[in-house]
């Protein structure tokens, strides 16, 4: 067991002995989680392999789901690929630091262990000041899955992380709620035409504006390009149950049913109506609007987890700009 520290941190001003610590802890093969704008990640220096592999152990992750490497600056790109194509580079300078993953054939200077043996590397560079200090800081990429245990929904807050991983990593960097609260977009821009593997923090409707019409990966053959999609993601503990926008009935129904049937029965909506006495259970009632929800839906789920909730019950989202992700997210979390 490691003894895992955790030290506040400012969001907008970074402290630099704190940022510096953590480089430092980074350096001699440490684990260190930090917060980026989208969810916690879980870093170790991109270019030492034993460093990366003890993220596989601490998570309880395949080695067969490869990991996003960090980077501040755009030099750092030069290391990690040989090769940006025209529009990798139109998306990064548009989209970049922000919840845009970019996947592009790899150089051979990254670690195998980072890309799982595939020929391609995941690179993004967050908006987040912390994240990019500790970059800068240690002068290397860092690798940053999210912070949770693997299959757990992801971390949103420092707690989360001290939930998931205490015993397991160094240090964590708190600074505070992360902002987005649903992983980043991937893009595959190795291939033509390019290819969303995940849908993230980054709407397709903002890629398409720019680049126009792109594909998604939902054949069996495009999802084995990114292993992660494949396992099982995103679970609390209790099992979820996904109902349409706005039907109350079936909500009402639902809730019955798995009462009667003895289960502690949690529940989020926005636009359902709730009845006095469901109110007075184990829910959260949020405002109509996609960006909260977004934002606090993992931390909804663990929240009602630590309530030892059999079933929860979840209000769906029109699929279309971040709706999109948060669907996926919730389908994969409801197929346990
Ligand atoms: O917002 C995020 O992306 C967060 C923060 C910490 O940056 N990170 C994150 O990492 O969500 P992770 O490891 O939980 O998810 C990375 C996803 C996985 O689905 C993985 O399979 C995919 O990216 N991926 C990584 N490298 C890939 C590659 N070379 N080709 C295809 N997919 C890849
Ligand atoms: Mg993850």
């Amino acid at each position: 067991m490691l003894e895992t520290k955790i030290l506040i941190v400012s969001p907008v001003n970074p402290e630099r002995n704190i940022i510096n610590f953590a480089a430092e802890v980074l350096h001699l093969g440490g684990l260190v989680a930090f917060p980026t704008e989208t969810v916690y990640g879980l870093g170790a220096d991109a270019f030492n392999p034993d460093a990366v592999k003890k993220v596989f152990e601490a998570k309880g992750r395949p080695a067969d789901n490869p990991l996003i490497v960090h980077i501040a600056e755009y030099d750092q790109l030069e290391e990690l690929t040989d090769h940006i194509p025209q529009v990798g580079k139109i998306l990064a300078e548009a989209f970049w630091p922000g919840p845009l993953t970019l996947v592009v054939k790899s150089s051979k200077f990254v670690p195998d262990v980072i890309t799982a043996g595939l020929e391609t590397v995941a690179i993004r560079m967050p908006d987040n000041k912390v994240a990019l200090e500790l970059i800068k800081a240690l002068n290397s990429p860092i690798v940053g899955p999210s912070a949770n245990i693997s299959g757990r929904p992801s971390p949103t807050l420092a707690q989360h992380v001290y939930d998931d991983l205490n015993g397991k990593i160094n240090l964590i960097l708190d600074a505070g709620p992360t902002h987005i609260g649903l992983e980043s977009t991937v893009m595959d821009v190795s291939t033509q035409p390019p290819l969303i593997l995940r849908f993230g923090g980054l709407v397709r409707e903002r890629i398409e504006q720019l680049i126009g019409e792109v594909q998604t990966s939902n054949d069996e053959k495009m999802l084995r390009r990114s292993p992660g999609t494949m396992h099982r993601h995103y679970s609390p503990e209790a099992k979820v149950v996904l109902i349409e926008r706005g039907d109350t009935l079936a909500f009402e129904q639902l809730y019955k049913k798995y009462s009667d049937e003895g289960k502690k029965v949690g529940f989020i909506v926005y636009s359902i109506t709730v009845s006095s006495i469901i109110k007075s259970s184990y829910g959260k009632i949020i405002p109509n609007d996609i960006e909260n929800y977004s934002r606090l839906l993992f931390q909804m789920l663990r929240d009602l987890d630590k309530l030892e909730i059999d079933v929860i019950l979840v209000e769906s989202v029109e699929e279309k700009g971040l709706g999109k992700a948060m669907m996926d997210r919730l389908t994969k979390a409801s197929h346990q």
